[in-house]
């Protein structure tokens, strides 16, 4: 029963490729309608969400465009990007380092090839695995992937990889920055699991997605009057005015879900404000339990002003499943509420990214020669296997930045003068610019 629910949330969460925002400040905002020609209308303003999206044209050096033939999707998602070339194709976005950001991905095919494929590829944050886009789990021939990061350089490379016969493929690409004292994990980033609210669609100032749910034993209160929604977590206000509680008043509220991975790792964040208008006698209070261990609480919910509960540290499902719970204490005289749910996994990037002023001189290098090698994208030493042609690095500590150590340019066909840049890998212990026709010395 719960898994089937599970499923058709799911569903209609991929379904829903609409999202609707209020027109505000986009400050820092890098939305990107991948595979839009550069020579179409870029920037435009998308008429349901009003994000004023770009062509991914100058973040990327690879790649081809499609368009799909679907009058239902937003234009966003009309064109794509798919790499039919290379094992790693990479977007090059300019971010602020320390800075926690939203970043979305979302891909939808379309059939844009009339091949009726099925899919299966990698997504990589920098040098590590973000997700595995695989059709097997799309619906309607969609997904889309929510990760809260934080990048530790400037440089955010945004990776597709491929891992089989299949083209990866992209629709939008986009990046919020959130504000600093949300969200906090001791380390590693948060991929989305879900973010439920319990009934409809809403705007938010981070544009974060929203999905309803509401289970049968439930009932629903809502609220016309204001709700305080300002704290680190800012949820839009219609989120707040809406809320569920169990119908059978003596159950507790409970939501479950099975563990995509056994050892997953989950946290959460529940948003609550009372919205009922209680009697002198009438008290709300209830105990916050995770697979049947009392979390935080007693809890009583503010009239009207949210509040946030936030597992301290990320928690596994014991028993193959995730139960998120709240219990009424014995002297509540009303059953729990809650007004909406975040859920997260939490994930692990063990694998620094390269020095960045190795990052930027190779690239100046790369530059200056008009190197346009189908390897040279994404970071230039990590991972492993995919180690920019002519290079070698150092990197035994996956922990530290590694070194560039080795270049080898030769037989490249360069010309000119010796790049000044070369200067600049200051670890290099090996050159080989032989057989090229370069003039000067370093
Ligand atoms: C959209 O963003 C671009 C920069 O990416 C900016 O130049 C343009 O003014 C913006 N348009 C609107 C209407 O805000
Ligand atoms: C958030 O953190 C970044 C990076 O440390 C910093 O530059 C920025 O000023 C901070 N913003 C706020 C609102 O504290
Ligand atoms: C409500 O829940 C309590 C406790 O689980 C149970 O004993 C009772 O039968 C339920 N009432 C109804 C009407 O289902
Ligand atoms: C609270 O008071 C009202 C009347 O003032 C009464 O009808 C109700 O039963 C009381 N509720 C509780 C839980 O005592
Ligand atoms: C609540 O009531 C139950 C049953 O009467 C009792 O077992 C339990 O210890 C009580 N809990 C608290 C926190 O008082
Ligand atoms: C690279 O090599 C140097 C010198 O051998 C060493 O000090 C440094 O820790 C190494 N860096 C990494 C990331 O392994
Ligand atoms: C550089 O690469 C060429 C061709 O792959 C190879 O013949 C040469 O030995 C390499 N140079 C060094 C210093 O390893
Ligand atoms: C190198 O440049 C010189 C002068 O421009 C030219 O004559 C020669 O053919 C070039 N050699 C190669 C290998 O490109």
């Amino acid at each position: 029963m719960e898994s089937s629910l599970w499923l058709l949330l799911v569903l209609i969460a991929t379904l829903a490729i609409i999202h609707i925002i209020q027109a505000q400040d986009q400050e820092g905002f890098i939305s990107l309608d991948c595979g839009l020609p550069g020579n179409e209308l870029s920037p435009y303003i998308e008429t349901n969400t009003k994000l004023n999206f770009s062509s991914d044209g100058t973040f990327i050096e690879s790649g081809k465009t499609a368009k799909i033939q679907e009058d239902r999707l937003q234009k966003p998602y009309k064109t794509i990007r798919y790499f039919p070339d290379g094992i790693r194709n990479c977007y090059n976005l300019n971010v602020q380092m320390g800075r926690k950001y939203l970043i979305r991905a979302s891909f939808i095919y379309g059939n844009y090839d009339g091949s009726d494929s099925t899919f299966v590829f990698d997504l990589y944050l920098g040098p590590n695995l973000w997700a595995t886009i695989d059709s097997g789990t799309w619906v309607d021939g969609s997904i889309r992937e929510d990760i809260l990061h934080i990048p530790t350089s400037n440089l955010l490379q945004i990776c597709l990889v491929k891992t089989g016969d299949t083209t990866p493929l992209i629709s939008a690409l986009e990046l919020r920055p959130m504000g600093n004292d949300s969200y906090i994990t001791k380390s590693g980033s948060l991929k989305l699991h879900e973010r439920y609210y319990l009934s409809k669609y809403s705007s938010d100032i981070y544009d974060r997605i929203w999905e309803s749910y509401f289970k049968t034993e439930w009932s629903q209160i809502s609220t016309d009057l204001d709700v305080v929604n300002s704290n680190k977590y800012d949820p839009p206000k219609d989120v707040l005015k809406n809320a569920a509680t169990p119908t059978n008043a003596s159950e507790p509220l409970t939501m479950e879900w099975i563990p995509i991975k056994p050892d997953d790792q989950y946290c959460y964040y529940a948003h609550f404000a009372e919205i009922q208008d209680l009697q002198a006698n009438e008290t709300r209070e209830f105990n916050v339990l995770w697979n049947g261990v009392q979390q935080s609480g007693p809890f009583i919910p503010r009239m009207r002003i949210i509040d946030t509960i936030s597992s301290m540290s990320p928690q596994i499902c014991s028993g193959g499943k995730c139960i998120f719970q709240l219990i009424r204490t014995n002297r509540s005289t009303l059953p729990p509420l809650l007004n909406a749910l975040e859920v997260y996994t939490a994930v692990q990037f063990p694998t620094s990214e390269t020095d960045e002023s190795d990052v930027g001189a190779i690239k100046n290098i790369a530059a200056t020669y008009a190197l346009n090698r189908i390897s040279w994208q994404g970071d230039p030493c990590v991972p492993q296997q995919f180690r920019w042609d002519g290079l070698n690095c150092n990197n035994t500590d996956m922990s530290m930045p590694p070194r560039i150590t080795t270049l080898n340019l030769s037989s490249s066909g360069l010309t000119g003068t010796i790049a000044a840049a070369i200067r600049n890998l200051a670890q290099l212990e090996t050159m080989d610019l032989s057989n090229n026709n370069l003039t000067g010395g370093l």
